[in-house]
């Protein structure tokens, strides 16, 4: 599996599996969950003000990944991420999923690489649907935004796709020769659903404070992609589109919804390849 590190404040000990324990050499120790996954969240994780995406939300990504939605995205972003034998970077490296949920996306780009990959999300809901679907990779629920569970420099490839991104942690265990892969809602992402919910579609683009936040941090941009996909909606899909994406929408803007049984939506994000400058 992937080894991890304590997460107890202060300790930083590389954690060794004993049978379904995690053990560092403080005696720090973790179980594993009846889900397969580790939890590595300490007290103060709980007191979270944002302790991860509610259910409802978890849900509503779920049902909207398997409805295949995502399929085009996965696939601009396999050359990154599994370059193949011509590229220098390796086949078989250590990923960090930040804010992984309910991991649709691991096996389908990291499908071969169970003993390398490591998911991380803060919702109990997430972490097990992921755990459920791929138990032969590493499902940790921790707090992204704190300190990440793993060694300085050790990791090849770190994700984090409409997840979270703690620059300072991924410049310190992302290894010299690692890439970074980070994905945001596009401009004109939903912008039909947002036209009808708000009294304005506002249209943001979110990756260039992106590629800022990270060249601050020692991240230099590689390569940036626009992926876009049209999709036609029904009810039930109008629901989890915003489900995932609002969770503030208020009954009110629901309500302009009600009635409305099919609509043609873009799908847009942006995709950034990072490596260390
Ligand atoms: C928009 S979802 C994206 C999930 C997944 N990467 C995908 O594209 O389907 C964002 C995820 O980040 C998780 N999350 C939010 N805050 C977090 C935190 N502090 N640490 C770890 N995960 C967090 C949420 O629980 C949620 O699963
Ligand atoms: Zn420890």
């Amino acid at each position: 599996m992937f080894v991890l590190r304590c997460t107890v404040r202060g300790c930083c000990q590389m954690l060794q599996q004993r049978g379904s324990g995690l053990f560092c050499g403080s005696g720090h120790h973790f179980d594993q969950s009846k889900g397969g996954y580790w939890n590595l969240t300490q007290p103060q994780d709980k007191k979270s003000l944002r302790p991860g995406d509610n259910d409802e939300a978890v849900l509503a990504r779920h049902r909207w990944l398997e409805r295949g939605h995502a399929t085009g995205l996965i696939e601009a972003l396999k050359p990154w991420v599994n370059p193949g034998p011509v590229s220098d970077v390796p086949n078989h490296l250590r990923v960090l999923d930040l804010g992984c949920g309910e991991g649709t996306f691991g096996p389908a780009l990291f499908g071969d690489q169970a003993d390398g990959y490591c998911g991380i999300d803060l919702s109990r809901k997430a972490i097990r649907l992921a755990a459920r679907r791929w138990p032969a990779a590493t499902w940790v629920l921790a707090n992204a935004d704190r300190v990440l569970p793993v060694a300085d420099g050790s990791v090849g490839c770190i994700v984090s796709l409409f997840g979270r991104r703690p620059e300072a942690e991924i410049a310190r265990v992302l290894a010299a020769d690692g890439v970074l892969v980070v994905a945001v809602p596009g401009e004109e992402d939903l912008v039909e659903l947002r036209e009808q919910t708000q009294t304005e579609g506002h249209r943001r683009s979110r990756w260039e404070q992106v590629v800022d936040a990270m060249r601050s941090h020692g991240l230099g941009l590689v390569e940036h992609k626009l992926w876009m996909d049209r999709v036609a909606l029904d009810a039930e899909q109008i629901r989890d589109a915003l489900a995932m994406t609002y969770r503030a929408v208020r009954n009110r803007q629901h309500q302009r919804l009600e009635g409305i049984d099919q609509m043609d939506v873009t799908l847009a994000a942006d995709l950034m390849l990072f490596q260390p400058v």
